[in-house]
């Protein structure tokens, strides 16, 4: 599941890469899903499903344990103190992931925002049912393998480079 496709790009080449993997974008924005859609209709995918709306809406909908995979990438940054409430990631919405997530699924989140970096990680951190998949700070500041880079990214409007975070979901003891 890719949360805020923005354009598309990402999410199509994805799809590309694993024809055998079956993908859900979600984005609100009526004309990044215009453009999505022209990307899968070049590309020839048939391995995607789109839905225009609030990711958080979906996820209320989806059955437990159903996701391999989640990703939040270059997420509206909201970077004024006054509008943190705003942002995607909050507590609640981590137990709405973490109930839709398979045991061992990935949370990829990047942001160009150093506030929201740290942000994310006290979050992730504070919820005992993930843990941060780092070892090195190689593993932060290098995207992971297959990383296909976004439109947002290209733009560098944040206040930082890239930074790129994965997180799993534990195993039930
Ligand atoms: C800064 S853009 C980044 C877009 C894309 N990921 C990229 O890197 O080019 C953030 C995107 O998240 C979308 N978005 C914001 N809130 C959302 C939500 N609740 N559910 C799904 N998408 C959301 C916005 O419409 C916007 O397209």
């Amino acid at each position: 599941m890719e949360i805020g496709f923005g354009g598309g790009e990402h999410l199509v080449a994805q799809a590309a890469a694993h024809p055998d993997q079956r993908l859900l974008g979600v984005e609100p924005f009526l004309n990044g899903v215009a453009s999505c859609l022209r990307h899968i209709e070049e590309s020839g995918a048939q391995n995607i499903r789109l839905h225009q709306g609030d990711a958080r809406d979906v996820i209320a909908r989806l059955p437990d344990v159903s996701l391999d995979l989640v990703y939040i990438l270059f997420p509206d940054p909201w970077p004024k103190t006054r509008h943190h409430k705003r942002r995607l990631i909050q507590p609640e919405f981590l137990s709405d992931l973490a109930r839709v997530m398979k045991r061992g699924a990935e949370l990829r989140f990047a942001t160009d925002w150093a506030n929201y970096a740290a942000w994310t990680l006290e979050h992730l951190s504070r919820d005992a049912r993930f843990t941060w998949l780092a070892d090195r700070a190689e593993d932060w500041r290098k995207p992971w393998a297959g990383h296909v880079t976004t439109r947002y990214e290209e733009k560098k409007l944040g206040d930082c480079a890239p930074i790129w975070l994965r997180f799993a979901l534990k195993s039930l003891l």
